[in-house]
């Protein structure tokens, strides 16, 4: 076999990314389209795209039947995350177009943020922050600015995959946490070294103090939180979305929060994003908003930048991508 090394394929990056997989890219045969803004409008976005070979995704962008159609010329996609609920994979295993996605390198870093508004909700370290920098903090007060703890309490995971794992494996660590979980399948892992438990989900949402969301979002779990659901909870509850902002019925939590039926949330994800900074979400003290930031570590955003690159490497060397989505 004898590839023609002087045809370079075409890679549209549609936002800036690490220099990593750049230069990965670059070293590799691979000649990046180049960007007249970082910012395209949704016009120049699909012109680009229609000049690529491969896409490097970063950010939301849609891809399904029309888009494929629009660009027939795209032949793979690269996605910078590790979630891929943008793109119709059904559509693009059809048309034989292979979509690789950034696992395991921002497992750590996302379940930290969970953990972090987990620790952050339980203290109510946003409302006390907002205390301090109003001057309303008047005097030491015993029963003012009471959290509670999350020692020995039952975190229940949704979705216990990569990073549901990591989750759960810290709580356990600080907290000593009881791990509880319902997912589509068993994590046998999880159920060995973290004495996991599998549950339904109705369970999860009766018996949880906490509940954080590591699946994968499908539209078909839209608004899975939603009232009924809320009602439901303990009134202790926490509810962190690290995941998407889909999972959760916006007005739904607020009513939740407002009414004090759960004890408060923590979102890095929300619907739309970015979030109107005059939502009324903002305006409650038993929230604890991020602006998704989940893989926003050095190191994570250097190993994204390096699969999504070695992706589109593995395709236009005609080998499988090593972090595929298409079943
Ligand atoms: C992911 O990797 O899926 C993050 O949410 C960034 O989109």
């Amino acid at each position: 076999l004898h590839l023609n090394l002087s045809i370079k394929m075409k890679v549209f990056i549609n936002k800036r990314i690490p220099q990593i997989g750049i230069d990965l890219l670059k070293e590799n045969n691979l000649q990046i389209i180049d960007l007249e803004n970082d910012d395209p409008s949704h016009e120049e976005w699909l012109e680009n795209c229609k000049k690529a070979d491969i896409i490097l995704n970063v950010g939301k962008n849609k891809y399904d039947k029309d888009f494929f159609e629009n660009c027939p010329n795209v032949k793979a996609i690269s996605l910078f995350s590790v979630g891929f609920d943008q793109v119709d994979i059904a559509e693009a295993t059809k048309r034989k177009i292979p979509v690789g996605n950034t696992p395991d390198v921002l497992s750590k870093a996302t379940s930290d943020v969970a953990f972090l508004l987990m620790q952050m909700v339980s203290r109510k370290a946003n409302y006390n922050i907002d205390k301090v920098k109003s001057g309303s903090w008047k005097d030491f007060d015993a029963l003012e600015q009471l959290g509670q703890e999350l020692y020995g309490k039952t975190l229940g995971i949704l979705g216990l995959g990569r990073i549901g794992f990591e989750m759960a494996e810290k709580c356990k660590a600080a907290f000593g946490m009881d791990i509880i979980y319902h997912n589509r399948s068993h994590n046998e892992q999880a159920e060995n070294e973290l004495d996991a438990k599998y549950v339904s989900f109705e369970e999860l949402v009766q018996s949880s103090d906490v509940i954080s969301i590591h699946a994968n979002y499908t539209t078909e779990q839209a608004d899975m939180f939603n009232r009924s659901v809320f009602d439901k909870m303990k009134s202790n509850l926490i509810f962190i979305n690290t995941a998407r902002g889909g999972f959760h019925n916006e007005k739904d939590l607020y009513e939740a929060l407002r009414s004090g039926k759960i004890w408060g949330a923590g979102l890095d994800v929300t619907n739309p994003e970015p979030m109107n900074h005059e939502n009324p979400l903002l305006q409650l003290p038993n929230i604890c908003i991020l602006p998704h930031i989940g893989s926003a570590t050095i190191e994570a955003r250097n190993g994204m930048s390096k699969i999504a690159a070695e992706n589109i490497i593995a395709f236009s060397q005609n080998q499988p991508m090593p972090h595929c989505v298409n079943p």
